[in-house]
């Protein structure tokens, strides 16, 4: 039975419930975070913790907890769900609570706070060997998508079309430059170099994706902040997509095309064993 965590208390998943005035309900007010859980310990929970206070400070919301209840509340939620030491993936979410339905900021706020667990699915064996398939498609999104926003319809709806043209992600291109997948970051190899795009408001800085650029320092590979183009992406020897719950994963099919030979490249090879070498470390308590 999963346990989720819902303003103070602690529940069954079937019996927590919320005001139907909710404003996440009503107009999708709200932030959220997925932080993996391996091992029991949390994945990089600092900046996961400081990107939740970036988008609460974008959408002009107190942060109804400080970062050690953020911490021991969240660790309550693994201990509670622990049944049989799997990884978890944590939701968590706060919006701006049940008011009055209208547009304008309620006068006093009481914040809605929802955390759950659910066993982390690890990328099957078959689809790394083989890589994923994209497709690209125009971004869709409003123009603060550095916010971890709740409010997710632009990427449901293209990562729904990406299911239905038989892709996993889509890639998305504002005004012919890349910006990420519809729920991940995104990477090109070229030339052996390591491609994401800078930080900006047309994309989330995803916590996986500083990781890979971590890494990279310091293990001496090329890599670089940049811009890149539809035809960049086009070109590219291998693209990745990353994120908290798929990791790291390869692209060998763009828009019907395979990327570089159409098999997962060497660069994805090394990068993914040294994300994996991180995780050990992080489940002996000696990385975060
Ligand atoms: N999404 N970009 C978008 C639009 C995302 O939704 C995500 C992750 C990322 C990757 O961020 P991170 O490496 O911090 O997970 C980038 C989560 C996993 C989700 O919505 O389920």
């Amino acid at each position: 039975m999963s346990i989720v965590y819902l303003n103070g208390n602690y529940l069954a998943e079937e019996d927590a419930s919320i005001s139907v005035l909710d404003r996440g309900f009503i107009f999708g007010d709200g932030v959220y975070e997925v932080i993996p859980c391996y091992g029991g310990h949390l994945f990089r929970l600092e900046q996961h913790l400081q990107r939740l206070q970036n988008s609460l400070d974008g959408i002009r919301l107190e942060n109804p907890l400080t970062d050690s209840q953020w911490q021991e509340t969240i660790k309550e939620v693994v201990k509670r769900n622990n049944d049989d030491n799997a990884d978890q993936s944590i939701y968590l979410q706060v919006t701006r609570g049940a008011a009055k339905r209208d547009h304008v900021f309620p006068d006093k706020v009481s914040q809605t706070v929802f955390i759950m667990s659910s066993v982390m699915q690890p990328v099957s064996d078959a689809k790394l060997k083989k890589g994923v398939v994209a497709i690209t498609h125009d971004d869709i999104r409003w123009r603060y998508c550095h916010i971890k926003s709740i409010a997710l319809l632009p990427n449901t709806l293209m990562r729904q079309v990406a299911r239905e043209a038989g892709a996993d992600e889509a890639i998305l291109n504002r005004d012919g430059k890349i910006t990420e997948g519809a729920a991940s970051n995104i990477f090109i190899v070229k030339d052996k170099k390591i491609i994401t795009p800078p930080k900006n408001e047309c994309l989330l800085p995803g916590i996986t994706r500083d990781l890979i650029l971590e890494i990279a320092a310091d293990s001496g590979l090329a890599h670089s902040e940049e811009e890149i183009s539809l035809a960049q992406l086009q070109d590219a020897d291998e693209i990745w997509l990353t994120s908290s719950t798929k990791e790291i994963l390869p692209v060998t099919q763009l828009d019907d095309v395979a990327v570089g030979n159409g098999k997962p490249g060497p660069c994805w090879q090394d990068m993914l064993a040294r994300y994996q070498e991180h995780k050990k470390l992080l489940r002996s308590g000696d990385a975060h």
